[in-house]
């Protein structure tokens, strides 16, 4: 095992299973991952990483594919978006089958079910790499960025303005984890999960982490740190498209918006729709970290397959 160490689970399924330390644990490998890339190339070497995705990507699957490569290990993709996982054969066999072959699974799935069924029924790790509920590397990547941005994230506000969504759930996990405040905004009935809102609550008062939801975007962005958006139809959801367009159309972060905040950064999952959900002022000002974001989702990714690989097998 490296001087890394190893986190103390098996899978990386949410965000609300890791401690405030896992999380810091993650951050400070990330670090060094970023900061000695070239170095630091066999860390998993031998190692292999299956990849199965029921959905479209761009960031994750290259990430997780090059952050492979880079620590001397190998990726193998399975395009699943014609079937959902468990359509051939039952999602437990699919785990079985693959512990026998590869060290760690990443999974995109529409259904939460689906991943944490294939951890459940496997020995080696899985890797969330978003289902409809959340999208913990993500919000990890952010988090991360925040970090090299803020120093400490401890005591700022982020201000999530959209739908209450996968990404917007992670975000609410790891700001109560790490002790950021944390304003959410969206349309009336477009309100994060309830169970994610308690469950954060909860994590809160041990982090000192203030959890506000609201339905006014002025009032959500005055004074605020950072800005975060997310397309307004997740994946899954293209039969919404036209109706949430002219719900959340008073939800579109631009120029008048950012002006309320004290100086804040503009976040975003990407990929965005310019002109929806931000305009290209915005995303593309001087005040926007989404592309700094997506670079972090390489290093922080690495980071979660070495903290969860580190030591096992051969
Ligand atoms: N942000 C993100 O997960 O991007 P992809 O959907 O392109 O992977
Ligand atoms: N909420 C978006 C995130 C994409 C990375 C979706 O699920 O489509």
């Amino acid at each position: 095992m490296t001087k890394f160490g190893k986190l103390p689970h098996k899978d990386l399924l949410s965000i609300a299973q890791l401690s405030g330390d896992d999380v810091q644990q993650i951050f400070a490998t990330a670090a060094e991952l970023k900061a000695k890339r070239a170095e630091l190339n066999d860390l998993l070497a031998g190692k292999k990483l299956a990849m199965i995705f029921e959905k479209d990507s761009l960031r994750t699957r290259f990430t997780f594919d090059i952050g492979m490569q880079d620590m001397g290990g190998h990726a193998v993709f399975l395009d699943h978006r014609d079937a959902r996982i468990g359509s051939r054969e039952a999602v437990r066999d699919v785990a079985r089958n693959l512990e026998r072959w590869v060290d760690c699974v990443v999974a995109r799935t529409f259904k939460h079910r689906a991943v944490v069924e294939l951890a459940e029924n496997c020995s080696i790790p899985v890797i969330n790499g978003l289902t409809d509920y959340l999208h913990p590397c993500q919000a990890l990547s952010d988090f991360f960025t925040l970090t090299e941005k803020w120093g400490d994230v401890k005591g700022k506000r982020l201000t999530y303005i959209g739908d209450g969504n996968n990404t917007c759930h992670s975000l609410i996990y790891a700001a109560a984890k790490l002790g950021t405040n944390i304003t959410v905004c969206t349309p009336e009935g477009y309100e994060p999960n309830a169970k994610v809102i308690n469950q954060a609550m909860i994590a809160g008062q041990e982090s000192g982490s203030e959890l506000r939801i609201m339905n006014e975007p002025k009032e959500a962005c005055e004074g605020t740190n950072a800005v975060y958006t997310d397309v307004w139809a997740s994946m899954g959801q293209e039969d919404e498209v036209e109706e949430r367009a002219g719900l959340f159309r008073e939800y579109q972060v631009d120029e008048e918006l950012m002006a309320l905040t004290d100086n804040g950064l503009f976040m975003h999952c990407l990929p965005a729709h310019r002109g929806h959900e931000v305009t290209s002022g915005v995303m593309d000002g001087e005040n926007s970290i989404v592309f700094d974001i997506a670079e972090n989702r390489l290093h922080v990714q690495k980071a979660i397959m070495l903290l969860l690989m580190n030591g096992e097998g051969s």
